[in-house]
């Protein structure tokens, strides 16, 4: 098939694909991720670029107006090669690069009752490296390479677990014993089941390190962990590059299980992500992959399952069934992660399609298995994930909140970095606007937090009513409030102060999807309570994970009916939960092992059985609810 070149704007980076290629497929193929909330099928209108030049056949328009394709805008998704291009892809339409949250990168596994989580379970990382001196062989001591080197280990490690060894390891045995001159550092897993050697090199003091790894279906995090020290080294994040094939696990199930070639596609996107990862990590560290013993995974079910290249399908059809809980480890060699190739990659195991292993990480970094108080988590992600009980019983769920938190689905949503609104006032009567900026730049959009500041901020004002409806005819007769050939809008920053050619708003289609997004996890949290019949003020903490959830106003999320109306002390935040609970579970053998008890101790509550949920989710699609009772504080 015919080749042409395709040149993205203003990046200008040049990429040759084939003739029929998807714009979007090349704009990823160049290393230029675009918005595909719909996962390419042509429905949201998120992966819009112009074509400059060039020939390109477009099938499908949605609903861009005349005015737009007159001016060469088009939807990427549906738009093909045809020849040489030149194709500009605006700001809003790309997936802006992510920054981790660094805050609490370094902090003690500590709960917020202060309880140290690592010193609890004791120190045991999941791989280790020994400094081992071993004899040479003589005509009289004339026993084997790997007996000589086993014995001595054995002596070492003072254990009689059972030792092994891999053949790409022994392959290599021979030429590395001479070479060190006998004298060696050996990297090897530490597990309960045994001992197996990972890497065999001349001895030497160098750390060796670990992987805590978050893999979201938004986002990607990963840390680097000393396994001696259980220090973070370093941390990186960024998009998951799945992201192309759609916004939710979902759309990523959809695409995954249309054809062997695409199921292998999304595998390579995800373990593509945390490779570059890994490269820019060990690319600053002065690391190569060698000094990499271990890693362990957390995501949710779909994430774990396309990271393993298991097919996802059952996982969204009835009865929602995943191929497994609990995986048995890998090595990096079989995935294709850039670790010593048979260091071991642990997943954690996940309840259910839609509780993963990210929120049993996640429950085990809160240590709600052993508490005494009841416990909510809320892990607000791409999806809503919720867990409540104690030591003595856990019950779990997952509700379809959307990514409207972290800024899918919304028009000028995006994740808190940079140039994002984070946060909203608006003055009642001039409906004037003062906003703060992440970075204290000029606005680029709005973040989740901001949402939910700018949702309480619209009603309190009077510019939305109870439903979430836009009044036009506010009092102020402001100009911020208008209405445009499809929807109604609120300016939140003009151009000018955007420094752009486009004026931020939030419009009513984003306000009711933000609205359907709280009502669902606030659906979730009343379903679950009313599950083991308990009602809301018996919640002893409310402890909130995710990204998202460390920027939330409690306050807001409060007016608006997102959390539950209870004293602000509460309520606690605890950051990216995922990779924090993968952290610990790499520096400890027994917060490993605890992780598949949590797993089989959490009770799963499918909320599509029955009607409470769907009772719940419409009583809750209002602002902050249909029953005020519930929100007393809220005026
Ligand atoms: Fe192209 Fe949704 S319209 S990705």
């Amino acid at each position: 098939m015919e080749k042409f070149q395709v040149k993205f704007m203003p990046d200008q980076q040049v990429i040759e694909v084939e003739q029929g290629t998807s714009l979007l497929k090349a704009a990823s193929q160049a290393g230029i991720f675009i918005k595909s909330s719909c996962g390419g099928k042509g429905t949201c209108g998120a992966c819009k670029v112009t074509v400059i030049s060039g020939e390109a056949k477009s099938e499908r328009t949605g609903n861009l107006s005349p005015e737009q394709l007159s001016r060469g805008v088009r939807l990427s998704c549906h738009t093909f090669v045809e020849g040489d291009l030149t194709v500009e892809v605006p700001p809003e339409s790309r997936l802006q690069a992510h920054q981790v949250l660094l805050e609490d990168a370094n902090a003690a596994l500590l709960t917020e009752t202060s309880k140290d989580l690592l010193t609890y379970y004791g120190y045991h990382p999941l791989a280790r490296k020994v400094n081992i001196r071993c004899s040479e062989p003589t005509l009289t001591d004339n026993a084997g390479d790997w007996t000589r080197l086993s014995i001595e280990l054995k002596r070492v490690l003072q254990s009689d677990k059972p030792l092994t060894i891999p053949l790409s390891v022994l392959q290599t045995l021979p030429e590395t014993l001479r070479q060190a001159h006998w004298d060696l550092s050996v990297i090897l897993t530490d597990l309960e089941s045994g001992y197996t050697v990972l890497h065999v090199e001349p001895a030497n003091d160098r750390p060796c390190y670990g992987l805590a790894i978050d893999v979201g279906t938004t986002t990607v995090v990963v840390y680097l962990v000393d396994l001696d020290s259980g220090e973070i080294v370093d941390k990186q994040g960024s998009y998951n590059k799945q992201a192309q094939f759609g916004d939710d696990v979902i759309s990523r199930i959809v695409y995954a299980v249309d054809s062997t070639e695409n199921m292998a596609e999304i595998q390579k996107a995800v373990v593509d992500t945390v490779n570059v990862l890994i490269e820019g990590i060990l690319e600053r560290q002065s690391l190569t992959s060698q000094n990499i013993a271990s890693a362990v995974i957390a995501g949710n079910t779909t994430m774990s399952q396309l990271f393993l290249g298991i097919n996802p399908r059952y996982i969204r059809l009835e009865p929602y069934i995943p191929t497994v809980n609990s995986t048995p480890a890998v090595s990096a060699r079989e995935i294709g992660l850039r670790l010593l190739p048979e260091a071991l990659i642990h997943t954690y195991p996940s309840v259910a399609s839609y509780v993963g292993g990210d929120i049993v990480s996640g429950a085990l970094a809160t240590d709600m298995a052993n508490s005494d108080e009841i416990i909510l988590f809320i892990d607000i992600g791409t999806n809503g994930e919720i867990v409540l009980g104690n030591k003595d019983w856990l019950v779990s769920c997952a509700c379809s909140a959307g990514p409207c938190f972290e800024g899918g689905g919304i028009l000028f949503g995006m994740r808190a970095m940079p140039g994002a609104i984070e946060r909203v006032d608006i003055d009642p009567e001039s409906l004037d606007v003062k906003l703060k900026v992440v970075g204290k730049i000029a606005p680029v959009g709005i973040c989740g937090s901001g949402l939910v500041d700018c949702l309480a901020k619209l009603r309190k004002a009077g510019i939305i009513d109870r439903a979430g409806n836009f009044q036009l005819e506010h009092p102020s007769q402001s100009a911020r409030i208008r209405a445009t050939e499809d929807d109604k809008e609120f300016v939140l920053a003009w151009a000018h102060q955007a420094g752009g050619d486009k004026d931020i708003v939030i419009s009513e289609n984003d306000v009711k999807n933000l609205i359907r997004a709280k009502g669902a996890i606030y659906a979730g949290i009343r379903s679950l309570l009313q599950t083991v019949a308990l009602e809301i003020d018996m919640i002893e903490r409310i402890v909130i994970g995710g990204g998202f959830g460390n920027y939330l106003n409690v306050h807001d999320s409060v007016e608006i009916g997102l959390l539950p109306d209870l004293p602000q002390e509460k309520f606690e935040f605890i950051g990216n939960s995922s990779v924090k609970g993968a952290r610990l579970a790499l520096l400890s053998q027994k917060a490993w092992n605890e992780a598949a008890d949590l797993a089989r101790k959490m009770t799963y509550i499918e909320l599509s059985i029955g009607t409470t949920f769907m009772d719940e989710f419409v009583s809750a699609l209002f602002l902050p609810h249909t029953d005020l009772s519930l929100f007393p504080s809220v005026e």
